[in-house]
């Protein structure tokens, strides 16, 4: 691991959720589903639902502006934003252009990412990346998705599973001595693309009354395989990323794992050999918000006063396409 000469450190985080609660209680009366099932199966409680005006850069722009205040920049100094979404606002144009509307942010240049639940930490690495060449000194980054409206509400395999909302943090450039991103692993693997997806509405199959009469403009999902390449792919992620850094999960102050199903944290905290204690798990109350997991996790820690000057946080994530990454701070 070479030392940068630019560093990179996370100068505020946001988080916004979606006012309407969404309980196992309701579900069960919408499917045939039960509290019990869903808890012991998932850990979920209950999930956010957003308003019918409320799109995914609305959500993200509220998280973005609590992280500008959080690091005391305004709208303006932003050189770059990010959105990570499978729910943009529209096919085009992207998202985070839509979220620079809304705080602002007439510098920046925008453009989303699309890599689903592993989305915030592929940012970390891209925006870190364009700090270190220079293109940028202050990166907003915003994971947020409106996933409410690409699930069937009558599919209890899945619709029991997620939830809305948003998080974002501010990645600005340092110097080498305050550099908090130790390390990134990212991977990917297509040819699982098929496991977790939505079938329709895109350029394979466009919109048309067939998608509609067949429910293809929602996600599906393969469940127990979906579950086996989560713990796969999350624990290969968090090893890798610990020996580049040239650590150990010994070494860890938290885990903050995306947040899809509380067994799966277990199976991959076990795995690690990790005090599952050390893992932050909020999807009791959020379901999986794909992307947006991790920075609202992070920005509940911040602050909830749980992460120190000097903590070491390990954050994992997985998702379709298959994606997965992990990256490793000091704080
Ligand atoms: N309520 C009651 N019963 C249900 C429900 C429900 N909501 N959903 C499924 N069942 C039933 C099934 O029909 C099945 O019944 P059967 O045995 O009569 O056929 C039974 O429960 C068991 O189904 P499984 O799918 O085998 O249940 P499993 O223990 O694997 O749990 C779950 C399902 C929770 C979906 C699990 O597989 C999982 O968490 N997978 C990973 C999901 C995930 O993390 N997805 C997000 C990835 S991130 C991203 O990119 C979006």
């Amino acid at each position: 691991m070479s030392q940068h000469p630019i560093g990179i450190k996370i100068s505020g985080t946001g988080s916004y959720l979606p006012e309407r609660i969404l309980t196992n209680q309701d579900l069960a009366r919408m499917v045939e589903t039960s509290d019990e099932w869903i808890r012991s199966r998932t850990g979920i409680a209950e999930r956010r639902i957003a308003a019918d005006n409320e799109a995914t850069s609305n959500l993200g722009a509220k998280a973005a502006e609590r992280a500008l205040e959080a690091a005391g920049l305004e709208a303006t100094d932003l050189d770059l934003i990010i959105v990570a979404t499978i729910t943009p606002d529209k096919p085009f144009p992207n998202t985070a252009c839509m979220v620079q509307r809304h705080i602002g942010a007439s510098r920046a240049f925008c453009f989303s990412l699309e890599a689903a639940c592993s989305g915030f930490v592929y940012m970390i690495e891209v925006a870190s990346s364009l700090i270190r060449t220079g293109s940028a000194k202050h990166a907003l980054i915003i994971g947020a998705e409106k996933l409410s409206t690409i699930i069937n509400w009558e599919d209890r395999t899945t619709c029991v599973l997620f939830g809305d909302g948003a998080g974002a943090a501010i990645l600005s450039a340092t110097s080498p001595e305050e550099n908090m991103l130790l390390a990134s692993n990212l991977g990917a693997d297509g040819t699982y693309a098929d496991i977790l997806h939505v079938p329709g509405g895109g350029t394979a199959l466009p919109f048309s009354q067939y998608v509609l009469d067949h429910k293809l403009n929602y996600l599906q999902m393969s469940g127990p395989e979906v579950f086996k390449q989560a713990v796969n792919t999350m624990t290969s992620a968090a090893s890798n990323v610990l020996a580049d850094a040239g650590m150990t999960e010994a070494d860890l102050t938290w885990f903050i794992p995306h947040q899809a199903n509380t067994r799966i944290i277990s199976a991959v905290a076990k795995r690690l050999g990790m005090d599952e204690s050390k893992a932050y798990c909020n999807l009791e109350r959020y379901g999986n918000t794909s992307a947006a997991t991790i920075p609202i996790a992070l920005d509940e820690m911040v602050r909830g006063g749980k992460v120190a000057h000097g903590d070491l946080l390990l954050m994992v994530a997985f998702g379709g396409g298959l994606t997965w990454g992990a990256n490793l701070l000091r704080w």
